[in-house]
């Protein structure tokens, strides 16, 4: 069935392609990121004569210095790619791997009980890393500089320090008990033994050294040799399982785009171990039954709301990674299947989301992880979510690395039913097993239509998904990129069963009326993501690029 899906997105690849290749190049680079310093890591590639590739690993490599919450070499993530030379969109998947001693209950007690924490803090929730065979892959195999000029603006971010800002010391604060226990991540983040004031200046010299192997050695320099043995020795010594096979078998996927269409948007995203794709293919499906455009407000937030509850059933029910599990792709992404879906949704009632056939579910949202946008004068593309998953990831650095790992195995279904960090459930499709990817949510995107292109994505755990679709349905009424980044949210995952919304995306009013329909609401307390996006209009040449006023970003036209 899979091999089935993946030859129908592969012929689809094909007629989008000769859609958007007639567009000619753009007259502007662009990149949109979450720290102003990365941005500028991107421009400096760019100056230097790198392409959009080459700038994408500039990027990851410094937000994972200067934003060292949210992402790093210790993490995984996906990179969605135009080539502009060969007309193809490309999914590189440098997701994290469970270690080869992993085993299904590994966080459950004796009576079968999830273990506290253990599946978000310090090393045996860490997942193998995939970020750093990520940016080797963009550099070796489509980027124009060598690695070590790519890496170049982060080994000296690394080295001469970078002044720590109010959304790294956030994390700091919130999880000080559990870092404080990785004394390597203490030395660094806790200088002085506690949370440093802002703009204190964070030098990682442990870092600088394991970017500059990367730089020397490729893939080797990470996956084997010195890094590596610091790894192991520093995960074993603390609890966890790895071992030099994991890291030297490690190889990033390339995979096919999802590519689905909604009224003549075309949406080129991300496939599993995404839901991304997946979801948002069910979700538009779905809504293109409605005419949204002549629905009340509150009637357009609850088919959304519908839409977006039965998607996130069956990515309970279905998702993994689809080089261990059998998904009913097809079928689930399929008009007919929504078709079907549409009859179960009522115009004027909530779908209580225990009366949908499923498993047995606010979490701690935060806006770690991290999306950029790049667009570059040969009409390159890369959008690029990385993470370490929650604040700081598992909080633990090994000794000498400098290098702070993911907790990622949390985005496994640690046990059918228990809710991750997300209030994400899941089933056996998601369930841990040596070598495998956890399900991810991270969604980078390209919208495209005859007349233009947005690059776009977002961090926000499982809210992702319905970010990135909301930013769509924007770009699909004519709006840009400020205002995809910009706009108020709701969101909806199946469970628990309640829509919740940033203060100002539903009126009193609305509110109102989608409680009379059955709805639960709640308030979100934290902001709903940190969206960069880069948009290019093919008529005027005009190209944009805007970052999320949550947050600490910059995008900038060159
Ligand atoms: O892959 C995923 O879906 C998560 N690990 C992403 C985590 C995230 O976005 C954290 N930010 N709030």
């Amino acid at each position: 069935m899979m091999n089935l899906r993946i030859s129908l997105l592969a012929s689809l690849a094909m007629c989008f392609v000769a859609m958007s290749a007639g567009a000619g190049s753009p007259k502007q680079a662009a990149i949109a990121s979450a720290d102003p310093r990365a941005t500028e890591a991107g421009m400096e590639i760019l100056r230097q004569g790198g392409n959009a590739f080459d700038a994408a690993v500039a990027v990851t490599a410094a937000l994972g210095v200067v934003e060292p919450a949210g992402s790093g070499l210790g993490g995984g993530g996906f990179f969605l790619l135009y080539d502009a030379q060969e007309e193809s969109y490309r999914f590189i998947d440098a997701r994290e791997k469970a270690p080869s001693l992993a085993t299904r209950d590994m966080f459950l007690d004796a009576s079968g009980n999830p273990v506290a924490g253990a599946s978000r803090d310090g090393p045996l929730a860490a997942g193998i890393p995939g970020t750093p065979a990520g940016l080797v892959f963009l550099s070796e195999e489509l980027g124009e500089l060598p690695l070590a000029t790519s890496l170049n603006p982060a080994i000296e971010l690394a080295e001469e320090g970078f002044e720590i800002g109010q959304r790294a010391l956030l994390g700091l604060r919130f999880r000080k008990d559990v870092l404080l226990r990785s004394r390597s991540f203490a030395e660094v983040f806790y200088p002085e033994g506690d949370v440093p004031a802002e703009g204190t200046l964070i030098v990682q010299p442990d870092l600088a050294d394991t970017l500059r192997r990367l730089a020397a050695g490729g893939f080797d320099g990470f996956y084997r040799g010195e890094t590596a043995q610091l790894l192991v020795e520093g995960v074993n010594a603390a609890g966890g399982i790895w071992t030099l096979d994991d890291l030297e078998g490690y190889r990033v996927a390339e995979r096919q785009p999802v590519q689905t269409e909604y009224q003549g948007m075309r949406v080129i995203t991300a496939p599993p171990p995404s839901a991304g794709g997946v979801l948002m293919t069910q979700m538009l499906n779905l809504l293109s039954g409605y005419d949204l455009k002549y629905a009340s407000e509150s009637q357009r937030v609850h088919y959304l709301v519908e839409a977006m509850r039965r998607s996130y059933r069956d990515r309970a029910v279905y998702l993994g990674d689809p080089d261990f599990v059998e998904m009913p792709l097809d079928t689930l992404t399929s008009p007919e299947y929504a078709a079907g879906q549409r009859v179960s949704i009522r115009s004027d009632r909530a779908t209580p989301s225990d009366m949908l056939a499923g498993i047995g579910g606010d979490g701690s949202e935060g806006t770690q992880t991290t999306h950029f946008s790049i667009l570059d004068t040969e009409g390159n593309r890369v959008a690029g979510t990385v993470t370490i998953n929650t604040w700081y990831g598992s909080g633990y650095i090994p000794p000498g690395s400098g290098v702070i790992l993911n907790n990622e195995m949390d985005d496994f279904s640690i046990k059918p039913g228990v809710p991750n960090s997300f209030d994400l459930v899941g089933d056996d499709a998601n369930a841990v097993e040596p070598g495998k990817r956890p399900l991810s949510s991270m969604s980078p995107t390209f919208l495209e239509t005859d007349s233009g292109v947005a690059i776009v994505g977002t961090p926000g755990g499982s809210r992702i998904i319905t970010m990135v679709l909301l930013a769509a349905l924007e770009w699909h009424k004519g709006r840009g990129a400020a205002d995809m980044v910009g706009m108020k949210r709701f969101h909806h995952q199946y469970l628990p069963d309640v829509i919740n919304y940033e203060k100002g995306a539903l009126t009193p009013t609305m509110q109102d009326e989608l409680k009379r329909m059955g709805h639960q609401l709640t308030e979100s307390k934290r902001p709903f993501g940190n969206m960069n996006v880069v948009t290019w209009d093919f008529a005027t040449g005009r190209v944009e690029s805007a970052t999320d006023p949550r947050g600490e970003g910059e995008g900038r036209v060159y």
